[in-house]
Order: C-alpha cells, then sequence, then structure tokens
C-alpha cells in the first residue's frame, strides 16, 4: 500500500479516536503490516519531567529499552536535536541502541505539540537502506495527525 492510500486510514484512525493509546497502537499496527520494510513501529513519548524517553504503544517485538536518556541511541538523539534522524545502516553509527539483531535501518521523527518535542515515532527496519524522503513527508504526516488528539 502506498503513502497516499495509508495517509486517509491514519486519518480515520485519529478522527475516530476514543483512546489515545488505542489509537497510537492502531497507527502502529496499521503502519507495520502495510509497509513491507516497517519491521517495528513504536512510539516513545518524554517521561514527566525527566531527560529521559519512555516507550509508548508499538507493533513488533517486545524490547528491553523500554527507557533511553535524551542523548543515548537515535531515539535519544532526536529527543535533543528535535529534527528527523535517518540511519541507513545502523552498523555504521557509533551513537546506537540495538534492539534486535536483525534491524539493519532505522528512522525517528519528532513529535510536536505546540511546537514542542514531546516524543516521536521510531521505525526499524530489517532491510538495509530502504528509507526516502516519501517515509520522512509520510511520518511528518503521522505525528501531526495524532498530535492534534494529545
Ligand atoms: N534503536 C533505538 C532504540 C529503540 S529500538 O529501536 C525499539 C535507538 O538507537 O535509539
Amino acid at each position: 500500500m502506498d503513502f497516499n492510500e495509508l495517509k486517509p486510514k491514519v486519518s480515520d484512525l485519529v478522527s475516530n479516536s476514543s483512546s489515545l493509546n488505542k489509537t497510537l497502537k492502531d497507527v502502529c499496527e496499521l503502519l507495520k503490516y502495510s509497509v513491507p520494510y516497517y519491521d517495528w513501529v513504536g512510539f516513545y513519548f518524554k517521561n514527566g519531567e525527566k531527560k529521559e524517553l519512555k516507550i509508548g504503544p508499538y507493533a513488533g517485538l517486545a524490547t528491553d529499552h523500554t527507557i533511553i536518556p535524551f542523548g543515548k541511541g537515535i531515539c535519544g538523539q532526536v529527543a535533543v536535536s528535535s529534527e528527523n534522524l535517518v540511519v541507513p545502516d545502523v552498523n555504521a553509527q557509533n551513537n546506537y541502541i540495538a534492539c534486535s539483531l536483525n534491524v539493519k535501518s532505522e528512522i525517528v521523527i519528532p513529535l510536536f505539540v505546540n511546537n514542542i518535542n514531546i516524543g516521536q515515532i521510531d521505525v526499524d527496519s530489517n532491510t538495509a537502506d530502504p528509507f526516502t524522503r516519501e517515509d520522512e513527508r509520510f511520518l511528518e504526516f503521522v505525528c501531526e495527525s495524532v498530535a492534534s488528539i494529545m
């Protein structure tokens, strides 16, 4: 399914939301099962006043990395920079937290509410270098959509 077909499905989930966590989980499942190279899709959010991220709803294998300090790994870097981070080859990244040995690449897009970086969507792929500008634009759309109900 291409991103133009997926966008209205994301919008439907968001506009019919009755529970934030269920909607976030449904969005993760939709993305994971619709995009062949999305092997793990999840949200991380700032953990209260702490300088760390806490895992939110996700689709894919359970991870040990439920708490990630700001600055650590791909996710922690985006918590600090508030900028998209696309990693075509995770083995070439020094500041990377491995969740599964199968993962080859990763993309993290920050999620803003009222211009404040409150979290992110994280996608891991078992395919090398699969992410393009289209993924960035699509995942920005996903973050903006879910931000509207937060
Ligand atoms: N690889 C991430 C950790 C989170 S897992 O991918 C689910 C990172 O380096 O921040």
